[in-house]
């Protein structure tokens, strides 16, 4: 069999797995679930649990996909025990259809980034039926940019690992760095940006155990870190044997929120900046315009306002978003691809192509029938797959897979780990604490 693939150094397995990490989920929804959810409190609530909960599974998932160096479905059958193979077989396959649907979805949103990108461009040059098309919810634009997202997608992925994925998050992560710093600094010396920073860095204290806000929180510190699908398990196989995981995956947990809150220094007093230009941000309930509403109405009518620098700024905002979102895609199908690589047989190239093109139909499904299903897919894979794979990936490591050898993995690259305060903490928590907490948190959400 050919070699596997493995990333060339820690730096790229860093920027690859916080480019997965950091995606749409950061600087879309990260800032309106903030602005829905009582600004700092709910940036407080969500940085306690990506360490508590997020952390630990992100652990997990990395440390199985290194020990076994496979993708996931084996993976998952090399911690299993005789009696729990069919279990682990299972959750493999289960994550690898999520990590699919999340596909399907998201490249349907980033297909509009796409279009948006685009359309700042048309803007420029001043030809504003082009525009006007690039930013209508028709068919024809939805698909097209669906497809190209997926062809970029899918190109990258068919290169492998070092030439493909790798390369191009350490291309791409610090242009996205360079780009937020960059708007943020700008949006800031606008007349009313010090509003929008106030209301989000002001955390408003009484909210931060309301319940809505956990579950609220809970999601989006599973969604953004890319849990409980196996993307960051098959990252995990790529990485070397001397390389310290626990160290490592603390750094991308880190990024993420990092950015995640960079994304809100934007997004929140640019909204601020839109209401002070006459913009509309709260419907008549007083309520904030619904998620798409804030990044394709509000935004682009806040560049609108800018006059000159309107466009330049849009092109900025949506070459982000872009960004952000390709590095992203590309490690949800690297998680069926690297399954069809391995257990199928297949070359890379024929399985990107393959997988890439199936989940591509999905997608086309998805546009045409956009009000019925796509809300339905975003909800069954993110609030109820994601947490339920990501509990399973917490009892196989917790219940099923060898003391010993979990230790012997932590212990490659990380000399002396049975003293650190990693291996004292982190084996209760995955075995209780975690399970009990995504349980309880599903629970509250079927009740609310
Ligand atoms: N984490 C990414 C974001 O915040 C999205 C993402 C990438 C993802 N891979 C994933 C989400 C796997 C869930 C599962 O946008």
């Amino acid at each position: 069999m050919a070699a596997r693939g493995e990333f060339s150094s820690r730096m790229a397995f860093v920027l690859a797995a916080s480019g997965s990490a950091i995606g749409l989920g950061n600087i879309w929804g990260f800032p309106i679930q903030v602005a829905e959810n009582g600004g700092g409190a709910f940036v407080f609530t969500y940085i306690i649990l990506t360490f508590l909960l997020a952390y630990p599974i992100l652990m997990a998932e990395l440390l199985i996909g290194r020990h076994a160096k496979k993708d996931t479905v084996s993976s998952m059958l090399a911690i299993s025990s005789e009696r729990t193979r069919p279990l682990a077989a299972l959750t493999g396959v289960w994550g690898m259809l999520t990590a699919s649907f999340i596909l399907s979805f998201y490249a349907i949103v980033a297909g509009w980034m796409i279009a948006f990108f685009l359309a700042a461009g048309a803007d420029m040059v001043g030809i504003s039926d082009v525009k006007q098309w690039l930013t209508d919810f028709s068919l024809s634009r939805n698909i097209i940019f669906c497809v190209l997202f997926y062809l970029l997608t899918i190109t990258i992925v068919s290169r492998g690992i070092a030439a493909g994925i790798e390369r191009w998050s350490t291309r791409l992560m610090p242009m996205l760095l360079v780009l937020i710093l960059v708007l943020i600094a700008y949006i800031a010396t606008l007349p009313g940006a010090a509003e929008g920073w106030r209301v989000y860095l002001q955390p408003d204290f009484a909210r931060v155990l309301d319940p809505k806000l956990v579950i609220s929180a809970l999601g989006q510190a599973f969604f953004s870190l890319s849990l409980g699908v196996g993307t960051m398990m098959v990252y995990g196989s790529y990485v070397s044997k001397s390389e310290n995981l626990p160290k490592l995956g603390a750094i991308v947990a880190g990024l993420d929120i990092g950015i995640a809150i960079l994304a809100g220094l934007l997004v929140i007093p640019a909204m601020y900046v839109a209401l002070h230009n006459g913009v509309t941000i709260y419907n008549e309930a007083g309520q904030l315009i619904d998620s798409d509403g804030l990044i394709f109405n509000v935004l682009p009518a806040l560049f609108e306002t800018m006059g000159g620098a309107g466009a330049i700024v849009a092109l900025l905002f949506f070459s982000l978003m872009t960004i952000a979102a390709l590095t992203s895609s590309i490690s949800m199908l690297e998680v069926p691809v690297a399954y069809a690589i391995e257990r199928r047989k297949m070359p890379r190239a024929k399985a990107a192509m393959l997988v890439g093109l199936s989940i591509l139909a999905v997608s086309v499904i998805l546009i045409f029938n956009f009000n019925a299903l796509f809300g339905l897919v975003v909800d069954l894979t993110t609030r109820y797959s994601e947490p339920l794979i990501g509990l399973l990936f917490c009892l196989f490591v917790g219940w099923v897979w060898r003391r010993d050898q979990i230790l012997g993995e932590i212990k490659q690259g990380f000399e002396g780990a049975e003293h650190s305060l990693f291996w004292r903490i982190w084996p209760g928590y995955v075995r209780f604490v975690c399970p009990l907490v995504v349980l309880a948190v599903m629970a509250q959400s079927f009740l609310a």
